[in-house]
């Protein structure tokens, strides 16, 4: 275990499980710092490293599943990432994703829907993209005891109505109407909201216009917390890499290098050595 590992986990082992409640309570407090993750030894990572939110996001269509967009991700799908998250999450607040049509159908499906995550899989709380349309579910998910984080702006799922992935808000028009979204999802009783793809100046002022916190991704620095895709910011999507996200380590192509390396020494016989052997 290096020095930074070890520094990491015990900072993580003294630090307290992150709730629902306390992400609501840091409403323009600390910033809150959220981070998505796919699988065990992913949020084993995150979690050491003392993030406060862990999502799985459905963006693992693209990132894990190589689909062209989130429309294909399924319940099934959810529900089999997230278990495995939430035996690596002591610490972070672990909310999962509801996939295309697992909300904003039928009020009963969305809570049978959401059930599955936080009954099988575990999820501490749901996200669901969605505005005015949404918020009577999210309400309805609040009353059966289930938190739910909204999701407004450039919503992945709304991709084919949206005509591509396209900054929203970006007229007094669309702007407006971006902030009667994020109301109507704070009027539903969800404890924090995901603003996507929406210029700063306007995720600074449904920041403002809110009481419950915000968490921006390509939406600025205002926002109450920020959330990236792991695989974006360590470089592992080779595919493509979005204007907003920061690259932090390029563990993509470390891991290219180590893989040539490897072809180059198992080829010539430099793999394994006498130190590999029984
Ligand atoms: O699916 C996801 O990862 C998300 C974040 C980008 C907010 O919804």
């Amino acid at each position: 275990m290096s020095v930074g590992e070890a520094k990491h986990r015990s900072d993580a082992d003294k630090r307290k499980k992150v709730r629902t409640t306390d992400i609501l309570s840091r409403k323009q407090g600390e910033k809150i710092v959220t981070v998505t993750a796919y699988d065990y030894s992913m949020a084993k990572l995150v979690d050491s490293a003392g993030v406060d939110v862990i999502l799985v996001g459905d963006s693992l269509g693209n990132v894990v599943l190589g689909y062209p967009d989130t429309t294909r991700v399924t319940l099934d799908d959810m529900v089999h990432h997230t278990a495995a998250v939430v035996r690596a999450s002591p610490k972070a607040l672990v909310v999962a994703d509801l996939p295309f049509l697992a909300a904003g159908v039928s009020t009963r499906d969305t809570i049978r829907n959401a059930g599955r995550l936080v009954r099988e899989a575990g999820a501490e709380a749901v996200k669901l993209e969605g505005g005015l349309r949404v918020r009577d579910e999210i309400r309805a998910l609040v009353d059966c005891q289930i938190p739910v984080m909204g999701h407004v702006g450039l919503t992945p799922q709304s991709v084919h109505a949206f005509g591509g992935f396209k900054v929203q808000g970006r007229t007094q028009e669309a702007a407006d109407r971006v902030v009667r979204d994020a109301v109507a999802v704070q009027e539903g009783g969800a404890f924090s909201i995901v603003l996507e793809g929406i210029p700063a100046q306007l995720g600074e002022r449904v920041t403002r216009e809110l009481d419950i916190p915000t968490i921006g991704i390509g939406a600025g620095p205002a926002c109450d917390g920020q959330v990236l895709v792991f695989h974006d910011m360590l470089h592992l999507f080779l595919d493509f890499t979005p204007k907003f996200a920061k690259v932090y380590a390029d563990i993509g192509t470390a891991t290219c290098d180590a893989l040539v390396n490897y072809c180059e020494e198992v080829r010539t016989g430099r793999f394994p050595a006498a130190e590999h052997c029984y």
